[in-house]
C-alpha cells in the first residue's frame, strides 16, 4: 500500500505550485481511496491448519421413498444401525451429541458435547445442572436448540432443530436411578461451569457429599432438586448420508410447530 501510494504523490508531486489546492485535494482523495482499496483486498492468512486429506463417503444412499414416515422412528432405525456396525474396539458413543443452544438478547450461540440418554415419542432427552450451566442459562432465554450427531463409520449425520422442555422429576429420577454411585454424587458435587480455584477445590467438594451420603446405600442417593433433562421436541430433523463427490444424500422432515403430527419430508442439496 505504501509503495502505491508513494508512487502516486510522486506523480502528483510533480504537477506546478499554481496548482497546489487541487494538488492536496487529489493526494487527500487518493490517499483515502487507496487505503480503502488495501483495505478490502484479501491476502491469504497464514494458516496454521490448510486443507486437511479429503475424504470420499461411499456407504450408501438415502431415497425418499424408504424413510419412515416419523422421523424418531427413522432416527432409530439409524441410531441402532451406528450401534450394530460400531468397529470392535471403537470409541465411537453413537449417543454422543453435539448440543447448540444461544443466549438472547445478544444471539451469542454455544456448543457442547453431551450425552443423549433417552428418545422418547416427543423427542430427545440429555441431563444436566439445572442451575448454572450455560445451557441451562441460554435455555432460560431462548428455548431454541439444536442436536448434531456424526456417525464417521457409517457416514452418517443427523441435524435436530427444535425447542427445549424441562423433562418431569419423575424422568429425570428415573434416569439418576440408573447412574453409578461415584456419577450420583458427582452430580451433587459439581457446580457445573461456574469457576473453581483448583482440583483440590472439586476433590474436596466430592469428598464433602461422599461423606453426607455415606450411610445411604446406591439406590437411596437422591436426585439432586436442579439436575435433570432437557427434552428438545424437534420441528426439523435431517437425515445427511454420504455420497461420493460431495453428492451427498439430505432427506429432511419439518413441521411448523412441535403439536403437528404430519411432516414435511424433502430433499435438499448437499
Ligand atoms: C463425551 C462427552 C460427554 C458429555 N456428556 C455430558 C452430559 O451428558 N451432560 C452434561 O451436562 N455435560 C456433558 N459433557 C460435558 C459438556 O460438554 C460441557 O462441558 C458441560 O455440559 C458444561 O457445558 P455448558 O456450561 O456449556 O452448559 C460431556 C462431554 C463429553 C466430551
Amino acid at each position: 500500500m505504501r509503495c502505491v501510494t508513494n508512487w502516486w504523490m510522486r506523480i502528483i508531486y510533480k504537477i506546478p505550485l499554481n496548482q497546489l489546492m487541487f494538488r492536496r485535494t487529489t493526494k487527500f482523495f487518493l490517499k483515502d481511496t487507496l487505503c480503502k482499496m488495501t483495505l478490502s483486498t484479501t491476502t491469504p492468512a497464514e494458516s496454521i491448519i490448510f486443507a486437511p486429506e479429503t475424504y470420499q463417503y461411499t456407504k450408501g444412499h438415502l431415497d425418499e421413498s424408504e424413510v419412515d414416515s416419523n422421523p424418531l422412528l427413522q432416527f432409530h432405525q439409524w441410531f441402532r444401525h451406528a450401534q450394530e456396525e460400531k468397529p470392535p474396539g471403537s470409541s465411537i458413543i453413537p449417543e454422543c451429541t453435539t448440543f447448540s443452544t444461544a443466549r438472547l438478547p445478544e444471539g451469542r450461540v454455544s456448543s457442547r458435547v453431551v450425552l443423549m440418554k433417552e428418545l422418547d415419542k416427543t423427542g430427545f432427552v440429555v441431563y444436566t445442572n439445572l442451575d448454572n450451566s450455560k445451557k441451562f442459562k441460554d435455555y432460560q432465554t431462548n428455548k431454541y436448540a439444536s442436536l448434531t450427531y456424526f456417525w464417521p463409520h457409517i457416514e452418517r449425520q443427523v441435524r435436530v432443530e427444535g425447542l427445549m422442555e424441562e423433562v418431569g422429576r419423575d424422568v429425570s429420577t428415573r434416569y439418576f436411578n440408573t447412574r453409578p454411585r461415584g456419577s450420583k454424587i458427582g452430580a451433587w458435587a459439581s457446580p457445573q461451569s461456574e469457576v473453581i480455584q483448583s482440583r483440590d477445590e472439586l476433590s474436596e467438594l466430592n469428598a464433602d457429599y461422599e461423606k453426607k451420603f455415606k450411610d445411604l446405600s446406591d439406590d437411596e442417593i437422591p436426585c439432586p432438586e436442579r439436575w435433570g433433562g432437557l427434552r428438545i421436541v424437534p420441528l426439523e430433523i435431517e437425515f445427511w448420508q454420504g455420497g461420493a463427490s460431495r453428492l451427498h444424500d439430505r432427506i429432511t422432515y419439518r413441521r411448523e410447530t412441535v403439536d403437528d403430527s404430519q411432516w414435511n419430508v424433502v430433499r435438499l442439496a448437499p
